[in-house]
């Protein structure tokens, strides 16, 4: 099993677009795939049309009670767990527990999933907490998405700067430019400056209506328009990122 953590201590990137594509492309590809909603706002269990059981919350799901909190979505390989909002909570219990278990919590949850899943998707909330901590120990890859301006690539350094803290592999973090406008200078001069790191992926994902109307149509783009170029982008993008995990 991969666990693939779409991050950005930034809001707004276009984390959560991503998370909800890749998780539909990779399972229109044959895998078995689980998206994990970590974030509160539960916007991903939004655009599947998911809500949790008023039963389930972060409690349950730190004490490794969720499994049966799992559902199907409406297209075959897929399965989310969705969101609660309880999870804005989810820093002060990981917080409450020991030294040495309070980092790995969350890799030591996922671990059973191994055997149903070959693909964990976690859409996670724009924090740079404890969570963070926990999602970068539970992660084999780290999806950073970074519109080529600014403050994205600042959000980017201060990802790098905690894997240092954490004497993480930064081998296993690839950051991709998001909602790019090529008729936009900065854009263009950022990508151009950025994109010889290895880091950065070749794939980028471009500004496009067809991405924003998922607000309205409550689907991945793929599952709208099977070939449209928003759905194709993200294919090539997923097809990258599974290349580059298979060398981590
Ligand atoms: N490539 C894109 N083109 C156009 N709109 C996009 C694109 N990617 C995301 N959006 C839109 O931008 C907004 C923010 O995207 P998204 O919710 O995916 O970001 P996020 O990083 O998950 O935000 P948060 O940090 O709040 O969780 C949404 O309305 C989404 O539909
Ligand atoms: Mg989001």
């Amino acid at each position: 099993m991969k666990t693939v953590a779409i991050y950005s201590s930034k809001g707004g990137v276009g984390k959560t677009a991503t998370a909800v594509n890749l998780a539909y492309t990779a399972a229109a590809s044959g895998k078995r795939v689980l998206l994990c909603d970590m974030d509160s706002q539960g916007a991903a269990s939004y655009y599947f049309r998911i809500r949790a059981k008023k039963k389930f919350n972060s409690q349950k799901l730190l004490a490794g009670d969720f499994v049966k909190y799992i559902r199907g979505t409406d297209f075959i390989n897929l399965d989310l767990l969705p969101a609660h909002f309880s999870f804005r909570n989810l820093d002060l219990a990981l917080n409450s527990l020991g030294e040495k278990e309070r980092r790995m919590a969350l890799a030591k949850l996922l671990k059973p999933l191994d055997e149903d899943y070959e693909i964990l998707i976690l859409d996670c909330p724009p924090n740079l907490t404890l969570l963070s901590e926990n999602i970068i120990e539970a992660s084999d890859v780290l999806v950073c998405p970074v519109i080529p301006t600014t403050l994205s690539l600042i959000a980017l350094e201060q990802l790098l700067k905690l894997f240092g803290k954490l004497e993480a592999d930064k081998g296993k973090i690839l950051a991709f430019f998001s909602m790019v406008e090529r008729r936009k200078s900065m854009h263009t001069t950022v990508m151009e400056k950025y994109r010889k790191y290895p880091l950065f992926l070749k794939s980028a994902i471009p500004f496009l209506a067809e991405i924003e109307k998922m607000g309205i149509s409550r689907l991945p783009v793929g599952a709208v328009i099977k070939q449209s170029p928003a759905a194709q982008e993200y294919t090539r993008l997923w097809q990258e990122i599974w290349k580059r995990s298979k060398t981590l």
